[in-house]
């Protein structure tokens, strides 16, 4: 069994869409060992504690990154995370944090990368222009919304939308990737050839 960690900032609808797919059986392999938030009154906490799931906040305003991040790092170790799972956590990662979980750090932004990495990816897709949006599971390296991709899902832009109707439709496709993303993971099947993410046992 891969043990999840789960670090979020607020809403924490992805890792509901998680936490759903694998207590249906439909995420295999895996098991969500600690949620842990760098917000008090994240709604995503509030959710992991209602599904009787280890929910730990760790307050990070106030305090220096390399601080609050070696707290977070303790943490995930005293529960023997394998794998930690950004899900909507709002706070750049110290390079200390990422060598400690090497290839082990994975997260969804809702953009195809690399168009639009940071904030606002949805609202820079409709500035630009775009006809084709999305989002991508992606290893967490040293460089922001960068690393090597696992998976990408498409949707199209509308000529009617805005940067709510737009996230919204992302955000559907987001729930169904991220477990997808991990199960390949998980899997252990899937090799990192330079940049590309390849299966490597065919069944
Ligand atoms: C999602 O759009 C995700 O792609 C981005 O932050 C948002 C988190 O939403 N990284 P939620 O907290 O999972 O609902």
């Amino acid at each position: 069994m891969m043990r999840l960690g789960i670090l979020l900032s607020g809403r924490g609808s992805n890792f509901a869409a998680i936490a759903e797919n694998i207590a249906q059986g439909r995420l295999k392999g895996c098991e969500i060992a600690v949620v842990i938030s760098n917000k008090v009154d994240a709604a995503g906490l509030a959710i992991a504690r209602e599904r009787g799931l280890k929910a730990v906040a760790i307050e990070a305003r106030g305090r220096k990154r390399a601080e609050h991040d070696a707290e977070m790092i303790s943490t995930l170790r005293e529960h023997e995370v394998d794998l930690v799972i950004l899900a909507g956590y709002m706070r750049l990662l110290s390079p200390e944090f990422v060598q400690a979980f090497p290839l082990r750090i994975l997260n969804i932004h809702p953009s195809l990368l690399p168009a639009f990495p940071g904030l606002d990816a949805q609202e820079q897709a409709l500035i630009y222009g775009v006809q084709v949006a999305g989002c991508t599971v992606h290893f967490v390296d040293e460089e922001l919304d960068h690393g090597v991709i696992v998976l990408q899902k498409s949707v199209p832009v509308l000529e009617a939308d805005d940067a709510q109707t737009l996230s919204a439709r992302i955000l559907e496709q987001e729930h169904i990737a991220y477990s997808e993303g991990i199960a390949r993971v998980v899997s252990g099947e899937y090799q990192i050839i330079g940049r590309r993410y390849v299966r490597h046992i065919s069944s």
